[in-house]
């Protein structure tokens, strides 16, 4: 916005972004980041550092990591915030994490969450 409140009409994208214009990645100044592998129920996934797990998981286009309690249906991510628990899974052993707000690492052996996560 300008002084008086509208959006300046003369603003142009910053010089080392051209090339990339219209991007996210150009408005942050952002550059890739290394790659590495985690694991889905043992399929190996490439996943880009600052990936959520959700976001590792959508990359390789897996929508659903979960099944309910009671009817078993699939869930992924809901509300991408860390408010819903609907994408609760197991990572490395743990059960009941968001994979919205847990960073992927290196190695990381995510699987397939049944019911609560923990063994009957
Ligand atoms: S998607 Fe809602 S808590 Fe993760």
């Amino acid at each position: 916005m300008n002084d008086s409140g509208g959006v300046a009409r003369n603003w142009a994208w910053p010089r080392k972004a051209r090339g990339h214009e219209g991007t996210a990645r150009a408005l942050v100044g952002g550059a890739p980041q290394a790659e590495y592998t985690v694991e889905f129920d043992g399929r190996p996934l490439r996943a880009v550092s600052g990936q959520s797990v959700a976001a590792v998981l959508w990359s390789a286009g897996i929508l659903a990591w979960r099944r309910t309690r009671s009817a078993g249906a699939p869930r992924g991510a809901f509300c991408g915030i860390g408010s819903c628990f609907d994408c609760l899974v197991t990572v490395n052993g743990a059960p009941n994490q968001r994979a919205c707000l847990v960073p992927a690492r290196p190695g990381d052996r995510i699987t397939t969450q049944e019911g609560t996560g923990h063994a009957r």
